[in-house]
């Protein structure tokens, strides 16, 4: 008789806790909930006739920053690190206590609140990885003001798009930003981003760095250095605000189809509630340890595991201003970690991939000592089997992938190694989160088989941490997310689940690509190649990249009569994306074509010329109006010694 002892699933709490959630998600949530400190405690979990498909916590109040910071000060934390700035290429390295961080989040509080800010109003962050990133996040949070953070890879036209959407009172920014082999100036950016808005704010506070300080605006601009010397020589701090735990916490803007991107709501108390379950459950971290997220704050993974999850949960966040790889070597997450005692890492593949590239062997490990460190967790694209096994074998440590997006604000599926870790399986990103009720499902709407490929859904409501709208739109929200299945939520990537509930996603059913872990819109970037004045039509793909999972790769048609060199178009096509999207689109490759193949309703095949690019078999599709054209797009790719 098979004994159960040989499922090694058994030995996980992960079934019964998952089950759990979906039969009574009001007793588990609630449960989940007094990890936490409230003002007014929820009486209920859920309301279901509320916003679009329900919202959490409804008749509770709290405060996030409370919970983040002052509560472990009174707890006794005061003393414990909350924050290790580690910045290899600005040279400095700060530690910020609780006690520290309390007073400089008060204080910056009281600065914001002088410059006009008041619960609920919108503040746009645009900062590089400092910790007076974190002070203005949690500063926000602080009064009930609902922050913004604008990552600095973004050009001024995608930050002007931002200071549109949200109408911000007051803007955030540092002088400067610091890339291993350039300074990027912040402030020149935010004032053409400003200049282009119709929406201007009231003031800007800047925070000068060394690097790079910036010429300040008469009547607008404050120094931020000036404005905390003096509201401390005032003793002016602010206190903690009572929250809705349904008011907004952040907006965070990420890639929507159309080129306008979609501002994620987070709420606040379903918010607080999800991270802080998850740090002890999914990555088995307890208060007063070190936990290292390896993203930008500009992100949401930044959002959730840089800032608030750790903090929440009362551990020290480490920050990092650098790169993988080159600041200096492929050994600097292994330094950090041995430096400052990190018990858990999260990052993205493709950081790994950058490691694997330059230290095959991971010889740089064995230079440092990892005895307190107890597993790598990956999200942000597909962890590629090869990265996982070579991750495993250097690290001699449980490598987790797990799948995430901005609108869930914490992992839909991973392995919750607190609960029980279960067995992994390379390339599978483990089984949904609580709360979670995910399903694959047909274009029809109708659930597929296992092993078999569909869109994931998930079953509404969405858990906690979910995003309950978009950003002024309700109806975006709807449309985008809501319709195409009723009563599930898009997810908008495509998967499998396996028969033993592994769920492997396999990429995105939109016009979305990853690069570098970086969400970008094709649909965008034909937006800015479309407006090149010698551009008739053109299309943009993402295709394989070893390091990056994919980059992208337009290819254009000019006017006809158009006689300039193609060769200065195509730079300036180069040109033009990273100055309206910015440098992190890594857009490198314009290729001017003759034609574009399209079906014979004219539709542009994509699918087809992506495959082709990638070297994948492909077959012609039945519907081509020209089937010549796709060899022309082979020749043209071979060109640049791309498929084939
Ligand atoms: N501010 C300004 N510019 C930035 C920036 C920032 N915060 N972050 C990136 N850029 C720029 C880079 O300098 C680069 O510019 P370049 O074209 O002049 O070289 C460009 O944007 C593309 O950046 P990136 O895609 O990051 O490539 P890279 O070559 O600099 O680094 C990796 C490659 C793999 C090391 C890097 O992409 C990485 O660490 N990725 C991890 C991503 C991640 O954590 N994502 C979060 C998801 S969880
Ligand atoms: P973002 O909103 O920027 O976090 O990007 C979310 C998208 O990244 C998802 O919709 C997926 O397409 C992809 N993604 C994130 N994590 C994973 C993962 N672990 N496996 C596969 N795809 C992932």
């Amino acid at each position: 008789m098979a004994s159960d002892t040989t499922d090694p699933t058994a030995s996980s709490r992960y079934a019964a806790v998952h089950a759990a959630s979906l039969a009574d998600p009001e007793g588990f949530w609630l449960e989940a909930a007094k990890a936490i400190d409230w003002i007014s405690p929820p009486t209920r979990a859920f309301d279901g006739a509320a916003g679009a498909y329900g919202r959490w916590f409804p008749d509770a109040t709290l405060n996030a920053c409370h919970n983040a910071v002052d509560r472990h000060v009174e707890a006794g934390r005061g003393d414990q690190s909350a924050i290790l700035y580690d910045s290899p290429v600005a040279g400095a390295k700060r530690r910020v206590t609780y006690a520290e961080l309390r007073d400089a989040v008060a204080t910056l509080a009281a600065v914001l609140a002088d410059l006009g800010v008041n619960r609920g109003d919108r503040v746009v962050i645009y900062m590089p990885m400092v910790p007076e990133a974190l002070f203005a996040m949690l500063a926000c949070a602080r009064l009930g003001a609902v922050h913004s953070v604008v990552f600095g890879g973004f050009a001024a036209n995608e930050l002007a798009i931002r200071i549109e959407d949200a109408t911000p009172k007051v803007v955030v920014a540092a002088s400067c930003g610091i890339e291993p082999s350039r300074i990027v100036p912040y402030k020149p950016l935010l004032d053409a981003a400003i200049a282009a808005s119709t929406h201007k704010p009231d003031a800007c506070l800047i925070l000068q760095r060394p690097q790079r300080e910036a010429d300040l605006v008469a009547g607008r601009d404050h120094d931020w250095a000036q404005a905390v010397a003096d509201a401390t020589a005032a003793g002016r701090r602010a206190d903690c605000a009572a929250m809705a735990a349904t008011d907004p916490l952040y907006i965070l803007y990420t890639s929507g189809t159309t080129g306008k991107p979609k501002g994620v709501v987070r709420d606040t108390g379903g918010y607080c509630v999800a991270l802080t379950w998850s740090m002890p459950n999914l990555y088995d971290v307890k208060p007063g340890e070190v936990y290292f997220c390896a993203s930008d704050i500009g992100w949401v993974v930044g959002h959730s595991y840089i800032v608030y999850a750790p903090l929440l949960h009362g551990c020290t966040t480490v920050l990092y201003e650098g790169k993988p790889v080159g600041t200096p070597d492929a050994g600097a997450f292994w330094r950090l970690i041995a430096e400052y005692g990190i018990a858990c890492l999260f990052t993205a593949p493709t950081a790994l991939r950058a490691v694997k590239k330059e230290d095959p062997r991971a010889e740089l490990v064995a230079g440092y000592d990892l005895s307190g460190f107890r597993s790598l967790f990956l999200a942000g694209e597909r962890a590629d089997p090869d990265s996982v096994a070579w991750a495993e074998r250097a690290l001699d440590r449980p490598v987790i992938d797990h799948w995430w997006q901005t609108e869930t604000g914490w992992a839909i599926a991973g392995n919750p190694v607190g609960i029980g870790q279960l067995p992994v399986k390379h390339g599978s990103a483990c089984r949904p989160m609580p709360g979670y009720d995910l399903h694959v499902l047909d274009e029809a709407g109708k659930p597929v088989p296992a092993d078999t490929m569909g869109t994931i859904a998930l079953k509404l409501p969405l858990p906690p941490g979910c995003l309950p709208t978009l950003w002024g739109s309700d109806e975006r929200f709807a449309q985008s997310y809501l319709t195409t299945f009723p009563g599930y939520y898009d997810t908008s990537d495509a998967g499998v689940v396996d028969a033993d509930g592994y769920v492997t996603v396999l990429g995105r059913t939109d016009d979305i690509i990853n690069v570098a872990g970086h969400r970008l819109s094709t649909g965008g970037m034909e937006a800015v190649l479309s407006a090149h004045p010698d551009v008739a039509e053109c299309a943009v793909i993402g295709i394989r990249d070893a390091l990056k999972g994919e980059q992208p790769c337009g290819f254009v048609v000019l006017k006809s009569g158009v006689s300039r060199d193609t060769g200065e178009i195509e730079r300036e096509l180069v040109a033009s994306i990273r100055e309206r999207i910015g440098p992190v689109a890594a857009f490198k490759l314009a290729l001017t074509v003759a034609r574009l193949p399209k079906t014979r309703s004219g539709k542009i095949l994509r699918g087809t010329m992506k495959k082709i690019a990638d070297g994948e078999a492909w077959t012609m599709p039945a519907t081509i109006d020209d089937a010549g054209v796709l060899e022309e797009i082979g020749e043209s790719l071979k060109g640049r010694g791309i498929g084939g």
